[in-house]
């Protein structure tokens, strides 16, 4: 119990056919949420934060937060997309337990370079290390959020990148992409690169970036309120459930969904109750929406209630 790094959790996922769910948060509101869900439904999982979140929130007011709530919890704390070996030390230094170093932008010997010597640091504090191979599309790679853009990952150079760097779990392109546009046309998810992937690295535990699913009832209902999110889309919640109950996918990255439900949660009390200047009515009902997607991913999509 309590904050830990990702090496026994992503076993018995694995061995288990289930997945945690990464989620991502900026503040009090967003952390709360999401270990509110995980509290209630008895159910591992990663919090995470981005580079930008650690400048928005401060680092050691976010490892203090996740710290002060995790005691009862099966819970990660991770730096999602770190870009150098100083963003992924800061983390560790301060008490995350598990880092991304995101070179994929790199040529393969560079990424390769860099992931090592935060495999190196990291395992010298007892912390895991998540790294990145192929590119999504999508706005931390400073391209247009569509699924024909990404690079998929080659199975053979992922088999010699997990050799030679001794990472924990790496992030593989399958034709997820970041954001809350992910397909002009139909969906569609490389499960064959997946399985050449698992039949080369057997066991190991393998993340997919990019995998919130734009719940269209919380569209609706932000739309409702004023927001302008038209043609949002996502990963159909039923090849995210092949890829975590029947394949190595043991983590799952979720944004986009939770910041369209805390937005959603915000505009329907600014509008049906223009006269609250009160914070927490708004950030209240925003929380309220992110649980219950957190809630619904656990349970339909990674099948990791009751496995904490
Ligand atoms: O993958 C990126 C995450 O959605 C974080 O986004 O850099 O705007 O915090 P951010
Ligand atoms: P989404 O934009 O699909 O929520 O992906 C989030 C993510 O991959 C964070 O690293
Ligand atoms: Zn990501």
């Amino acid at each position: 119990m309590g904050l830990q790094n990702s090496k026994q959790l992503f076993k018995h996922a694995i061995e288990n056919n289930y997945a945690i769910g990464a989620f991502n948060f900026v503040n009090l509101e967003t952390l709360s949420a999401i270990l509110d869900a995980a509290t209630e439904l008895n159910s591992p999982v990663i919090v995470q934060c981005s580079t930008g979140a650690i400048k928005y929130a401060g680092i050691k007011e976010i490892a203090a937060m996740v710290q002060a709530k995790a005691d009862n919890l099966q819970v990660i704390l991770n730096l999602d997309h770190g870009k150098t070996f100083e963003d992924c030390k800061n983390a560790i230094d301060n008490g995350f337990t598990n880092v991304m170093i995101d070179a994929s932008s790199l040529p393969f010997e560079e990424n390769i370079a860099l992931t090592k010597q935060v495999v190196e640091y990291a395992h010298s504090k007892n912390v895991t290390v998540e790294a990145e191979l192929g590119v999504l599309a999508g706005v931390e790679d400073e391209v247009s959020a569509s699924s024909d853009d990404a690079k998929y990952t080659n199975p053979q150079q992922a088999k010699e990148f997990v050799e030679r760097t001794g990472v924990d779990s790496l992030a593989i392109a399958i034709g997820t992409s970041h954001g809350t546009h992910k397909f002009a046309g139909e969906a569609k998810l490389r499960f064959d690169i997946l399985e050449q992937i698992e039949a080369l690295l057997p066991g190991f535990p393998l993340v997919l970036h990019g995998a919130s699913s734009i719940p269209q009832d919380m569209v609706k209902l932000a739309e409702q309120y004023g927001a302008k999110l038209k043609g949002a889309n996502g990963i159909p919640e039923e090849m995210l459930q092949v890829a975590t109950t029947k394949h190595n996918v043991v983590k799952v990255n979720v944004d986009s969904d939770l910041r369209i439900a805390f937005t959603a949660g915000i505009r329907e009390i600014l509008n049906t109750k223009p006269e609250t200047v009160d914070l927490r009515d708004y950030l209240k009902q925003g929380k309220k929406y992110v649980t219950e997607v957190v809630k619904n991913k656990m349970i339909s999509v990674f099948n990791s209630a009751h496995k904490a």
